[in-house]
């Protein structure tokens, strides 16, 4: 299986033809909460809050020995019943949406060998990883599926595999909500359209001496929208429907895709039966390019809905109040919510306000029995920040829209990604301030390191900037610094946008550590 090497971005046009090409499909979407275009499904949509909401199956080692734990995930195309009667075809990790959730603890290596029986090459990322570069999933490292033979005219082939191969993760990073998905150069939007995506937490002792919500008061919530073809199948905009040779969408939907079904772990609209205590949702947009902003309706009495405890890297130093949450693709919030402040018998819809019509809730909780709960929210959970150490350097970078081969595409400081190239060499052991520029929404992630958030604009950082982050909401016209310390591994990783269109259309940078 050859891989033609970034077809569409063989040339890049010249920037007097940005003004050109996109601004006509991009105006008017300043004042929306998303950037990207409605793609509506083509059969009858189920009525909201019908099924039962479900936690993805926890995925068992093979082995635990001294070194570590170990774990092995087929990649294979399965079937999935989504909508009520509708059956459709979907490509998971063991088949399933989302993939089973791995669970690690802090300090023990896991190790995660993944076979792939699905008819395209795939990478895996472990978002929020603190993970070596070789393991950390190079939109080239490509693992082939079983069964290719080894080819030596690949000309996108970075550290290549075929059939299976061993991501190896060190954990050397406090507990945390991480997960897990994709990362084809090309073709990481509609392969995690598809179904390939799932949580990977970290657990470590710190945390469980906190005494938080835990066991099955801690859930899970992997938001993310999505489209239906008239037969069932998700229905995404990819000009090549095989995901081998053409990258890219149709021209209507290169800002983003947008669904008009919101899934929680893989259910439209569910529903889930609550005791009146305390419960943890880590909270996760595992959406292509839709950003929410959750908020409890009715909101309890007495005092903010959700108690933030973490953010994308683990922990807060304490918890912080919020009416509402807002999540960009790729972030991850973790609340409390102490539904012990609303009566029994009680029905508690997250809704979404960046969303209207069916887009505009997302789940209901129904508030069913008195329990007891030992559970607390401590005043101090996480380690309070490090004092931040003196940068070495400053890099600005511009996030916009631009000519790419041609067409609308995505670039930072006018350049489309290419592996072959390095747009950024910070040293081993040194701290870095990024100024981060948009046109449109941007949601920024970084691989490797975990950042803080200095400032937005002339002000400070946002309401849910706290702690340290791997994903910032860059919003339209914005400027916003972090500052980033690459510690302990050298090696390539990338940045990038964490809209899935955008990033498959050229919106990644590699930075190379030494
Ligand atoms: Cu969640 Cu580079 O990605
Ligand atoms: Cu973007």
């Amino acid at each position: 299986m050859a891989l033609s090497r970034r077809t569409l971005l063989a040339t890049l046009g010249g920037a007097g033809a940005a003004a050109a090409v996109g601004v006509p499909l991009l105006s008017g979407l300043r004042g929306a909460s998303s950037t990207g275009a409605l793609l509506a499904s083509r059969l009858p949509l189920p009525r909201p809050f019908t099924l039962p909401f479900r936690v993805p199956p926890v995925l068992a080692p093979v082995r635990r020995d001294a070194t570590g734990d170990h774990y092995e995930v087929v990649q294979r195309a399965g079937w999935a019943q989504i909508l009520p009667g509708v059956r459709t075809p979907i490509w998971g990790y063991q088949g399933i949406f989302p993939g089973p959730t791995i669970v690690s603890t802090a300090g023990r290596r896991t190790v995660v060998r993944h076979r792939n029986e699905l008819p395209v090459p795939v990478v895996v990322h472990l978002h929020g990883g603190h993970t070596p570069a070789g393991h950390d999933g190079y939109p080239t490292d490509l693992l082939y599926p079983v069964g290719t033979a080894a080819s030596h005219d690949d000309m996108s082939a970075g550290a290549v595999a075929y059939g299976t191969r061993d991501y190896d993760y060190p954990v050397r990073q406090p507990a945390a909500t991480l997960w897990y998905h994709d990362h084809r150069m090309d073709f990481t939007g509609p392969a995690v359209w598809r179904g390939l995506a799932g949580f990977h937490l970290v657990r470590d002792t710190a945390e469980r001496l906190l005494g938080l919500p835990d066991g099955d008061r801690d859930l899970p919530v992997m938001i993310a929208d999505r489209s239906f073809d008239a037969d069932g199948t998700l229905r995404y905009p990819s000009l090549d429907a095989s995901l081998l040779h053409t990258p890219g969408v149709t021209e209507a939907y290169r800002a983003g895709v947008l669904g008009d079904v919101v899934l929680v772990n893989g259910v439209p609209w569910p529903v889930a039966r609550v005791p009146a205590v305390r419960h943890r949702l880590r909270l996760l947009n595992a959406s292509n390019a839709r950003r929410y902003r959750l908020a409890l309706d009715p909101a309890p009495r007495g005092g903010p809905g959700f108690t933030q405890i973490g953010t994308d890297g683990g922990l807060l130093p304490g918890p912080v109040g919020h009416d509402a949450i807002e999540l960009a693709p790729g972030q991850r919030c973790d609340v409390v919510v102490d539904f012990g402040r609303y009566t029994d018998g009680q029905r508690v819809v997250l809704r979404n306000e960046f969303g209207d019509r069916t887009t505009a809730q997302v789940m209901r909780f129904d508030v069913a029995g008195v329990a007891a709960d030992t559970s607390r929210v401590p005043d101090v959970l996480g380690p309070a920040a490090p004092p931040a150490a003196a940068a070495v350097t400053t890099r600005t970078l511009h996030f916009r829209h631009d000519v790419v081969a041609g067409g609308m595409g995505w670039t930072i400081n006018g350049v489309p990604f290419d592996p072959a190239v390095s747009n950024a060499d910070p040293r081993l052991g040194t701290t870095e301030i990024w100024r981060l520029t948009s046109d449109f929404h941007h949601p920024v992630h970084l691989h490797l390191a975990h950042f803080a958030v200095v400032s937005r604009g002339i002000g400070g950082p946002g309401p849910y900037d706290h702690g340290p982050r791997d994903t910032i909401d860059l919003r339209p016209a914005e400027q916003a610094t972090i500052r980033v310390s690459f510690a302990d591994y050298p090696g390539r990783y990338v940045f990038h946008c964490h809209n899935l269109e955008h990033e498959d259309m050229a919106m990644m940078g590699t930075f190379t550590v030494a």
